[in-house]
């Protein structure tokens, strides 16, 4: 029944994944990929708008790609295909442009703060991210789009975007449902009040391929405090998440070692991504065949990105 609903949603291709990025974005899809008609696109045009260069860009492509699969999400059920490759995303942003108003666009706070981060780089492309981002969700009409709640702006001007169409030309697009991921923030091991991120340097994060040694190194050296402080909270949510009978027996001790506590949660967050270290290292050796299950996948959204630029077309009156 579910399976009729269509969900969609992105990921930028940045390199490796951390538990951050699993625990915000991918572990929702692999949940949702078993209800729901699921379509999970690596947004390569939308990385462009960072700087960037061609060597990077395509091995950070194929790695996303191999971590979609690694990580279990499977292209029998979902469709799972890179963003570039389906033309139709970047035809549809261009006559959603022409429907957007300037500034609405101006309004959008990750525009702001991308700005404000590279000063350099503040091209057209960055200013138009969410326009993009609409027609990546609008051409497969989906009922929900699973992002965090720092896409939530993004999905509003995507129903703004919609309803703008619509009132113009005729109902054709659904006014979607935001599916927030129900996690809360991970936190930087070094930086603990801000969001795990890349930027604070590799002791920062756990990279979801690194191998135990080095997630156990990284947890002995991640900052914590007094039981309430924003590190020690983190690594009890986590040991929760990953290691639920661990969380009930450190959380009913009075005084709680963190040096156990680190001990326990590293050989947990370590079992949890054993299998996907395995599978990541036998698809790396065969990046073709990664590639080539992405391109059977774009022939399957492109099938239904034509239909709805089809339809787009005809409704304002292109011939
Ligand atoms: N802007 C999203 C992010 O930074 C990525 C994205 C691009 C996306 N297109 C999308 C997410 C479509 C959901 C649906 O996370």
């Amino acid at each position: 029944m579910k399976k009729e609903l269509t969900i969609l949603s992105g990921i930028k291709p940045s390199g490796e994944l951390h538990l951050g990025n699993y625990l915000g974005a991918l572990q929702n899809f692999l949940e949702l990929q078993k209800d729901y008609n699921c379509y999970f696109s690596i947004v390569d045009l939308h990385s462009l708008t960072q700087t960037f260069t061609s060597k990077e860009k395509s091995k950070q492509i194929v790695e996303m790609a191999t971590d979609f699969l690694a990580l279990g999400l499977d292209p029998n059920r979902s469709t799972l295909f890179i963003q570039s490759q389906v033309h139709e995303h970047a035809e549809l942003a261009w006559i959603f442009n022409c429907i957007t108003s300037y500034s609405e666009l101006l309004r959008m706070t990750q525009f702001k703060d991308k700005s404000e981060h590279d000063p350099k780089n503040i091209n057209v492309g960055l200013f138009d991210y969410p326009v993009l981002q609409a027609a990546d969700i609008l051409l497969y009409k989906p009922a929900g789009v699973p992002v965090g709640i720092d896409q939530e702006q993004h999905l509003e001007l995507t129903r703004v975007i919609a309803r703008t169409f619509n009132k113009r030309f005729g109902n054709t697009f659904p006014v979607i449902k935001s599916i927030p991921s129900e996690i809360p923030k991970v936190m930087s091991l070094t930086h603990p009040g801000k969001k795990m991120s890349k930027s604070h340097g590799a002791k920062s994060y756990i990279a979801l391929h690194d191998e135990p040694k080095v997630i156990h190194k990284k947890l002995a050296k991640a900052v914590t405090g007094d039981i309430n402080s924003p590190g020690s909270q983190n690594l009890l949510q986590l040991l929760k998440i990953f290691s639920p009978g661990a969380y009930r027996e450190f959380s009913s001790q009075k005084e709680i070692s963190f040096k156990d506590l680190k001990e326990s949660l590293a050989n947990a967050i370590s079992d949890h991504f054993s299998e996907y270290r395995e599978k990541k290292k036998e698809l790396l050796k065969k990046p073709d065949e990664v590639i080539s299950i992405f391109e059977d996948g774009a022939k399957k959204a492109r099938a239904v990105a034509k239909d709805t630029m089809k339809e787009v077309k005809r409704k304002i009156g292109l011939v």
